[in-house]
């Protein structure tokens, strides 16, 4: 494969989800700043719908195509043949010098395969987190593997991602440690003093004493480990006084259900809708802790100093537990309220917790992105 003989290279930004949107939304702003350079189109999979356009919305990205593929309570094999199919014809027609893709969602993987049976090159953003267990997180550690394998450029976050893919046996040339997007979206937000209605949403969840915000949605945790986690959660508040928990409760059905069942008709848990990045960033912002199992939030807490209790068996990420940011505390009802009350009664051990750490990144991952993309797509045909 080599590139057209033209002046701009094409570029098909893909996103499918709430994540994506939020972690490629600073890549989109860099690339479109180049348009002498960048012919910048974006494809949505939609393969989330009211999250995605909350963030569409948010960053001001207006998708050039939208496959809206989301279907309720969607299964695996369908959406995955759904995304391979809608890009495969995505790309007939568009036929981009390069695919941008972040993350490892089923958006991500079937958007890279598609790529490949038409020999396009893909760019992979937030490449190299692993945990090495196949069926932790599920389906993702999988797809990041693969999507390892397809990708020509892949965006590391940090030296640890890096050394991931190394040991994978992929070529060092192709590796580049950019940090992380997400860093980028968030001081972006914090740059901008918070809004009315931002200030009005914090406000009227009457927050005393310490603010918990709470999300919890991977597949892996359906069933047993979701309620184990609810009963906690409840345990938390009905034993402490002081806390108030904030839960904005994923869509998805089987979250929901569960979540609705247990949670309700406590006056210190607020069950709300997904927010808006911004509102959530400043929810974050004014937390005591955080528990969650969501990848991007891990990153965001570590950049804010907020504890995070990890509500997972295994982190892609061990350099927030390296860092003595989070702990990690699985779904175990009886350990994650052990180890909140340890955070919540021990001062020492929060002020040691409760530290920013730049780990993830300075808040210039798009701008580096942007400048291999500029540098590189031109010439490095060799490896295509
Ligand atoms: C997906 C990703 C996961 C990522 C998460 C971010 C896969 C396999 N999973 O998980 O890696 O961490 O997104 O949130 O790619 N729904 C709505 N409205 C929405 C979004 C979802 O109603 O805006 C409901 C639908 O019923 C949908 C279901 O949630 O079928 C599941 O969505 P899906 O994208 O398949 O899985 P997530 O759990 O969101
Ligand atoms: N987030 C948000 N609103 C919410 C909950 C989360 O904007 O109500 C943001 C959060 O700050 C993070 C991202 O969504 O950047 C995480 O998305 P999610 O948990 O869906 O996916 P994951 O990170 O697990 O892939």
């Amino acid at each position: 494969m080599t590139y057209s003989n033209k002046a701009k290279r094409k570029v098909l930004v893909v996103v499918g989800t709430r994540p994506e949107a939020i972690k490629l939304a600073p890549v989109i702003k860099e690339l479109s700043q180049r348009a002498s350079v960048f012919d910048l189109r974006i494809c949505v999979t939609a393969q989330h719908r009211e999250m995605l356009d909350q963030m569409l919305e948010l960053f001001e990205i207006k998708p050039d195509i939208d496959l809206d593929i989301m279907r309720p309570k969607q299964a695996l094999p369908d959406l995955t043949a759904r995304v391979l199919r809608g890009m495969s014809r995505v790309f007939k027609r568009e036929k981009p010098d390069l695919v941008l893709i972040q993350g490892d969602t089923t958006t991500v993987l079937a958007t890279a395969l598609a790529a490949f049976y038409q020999r396009i090159p893909v760019g992979h953003v937030e490449a190299g987190l692993r945990t090495r267990d196949r069926y932790n997180p599920f389906p993702e550690e999988i797809n990041r593997r693969l999507v390892g394998s397809l990708a020509h450029f892949h965006f590391a976050p940090t030296p640890y991602a890096r050394e991931n893919l190394l040991a994978e046996g992929v070529d060092p040339k192709t590796i580049f440690v950019t940090g992380n997007t997400v860093i980028d979206a968030l001081k972006w937000i914090l740059s901008e003093p918070p809004t009315d209605k931002e200030r009005q949403l914090l406000v009227s969840l009457e927050v005393k004493g310490k603010l918990v915000v709470v999300t919890a949605h991977r597949r892996e945790s359906f069933g047993q480990p979701l309620v184990s986690l609810c009963r906690a959660l409840r345990t938390l508040v009905e034993r402490n006084p002081d806390v108030t928990l904030v839960y904005p409760v994923h869509p998805n059905p089987q979250v929901r259900e569960v979540v609705r069942h247990l949670l309700t008709g406590h006056k210190r848990i607020y069950l709300i809708e997904p927010l808006p990045y911004a509102s959530f960033v400043r929810l974050m912002h004014m937390s005591y802790m955080i528990m969650t199992d969501s990848g991007g939030i891990q990153e965001e807490a570590t950049a804010l100093g907020k504890p995070v209790l990890v509500l997972r068996e295994k982190t892609e990420r061990p350099e927030v537990v390296e860092a003595g940011v989070a702990r990690l505390v699985g779904t175990d009802e009886e350990r994650i309220v052990s180890t909140a009350e340890e955070l919540l009664n021990n001062r020492s051990l929060y002020r040691k917790m409760a530290r920013a750490r730049e780990i993830f990144g300075d808040g210039h991952a798009a701008e580096r992105i942007a400048d291999i993309l500029e540098q590189s797509l031109p010439k490095e045909t060799k490896y295509l």
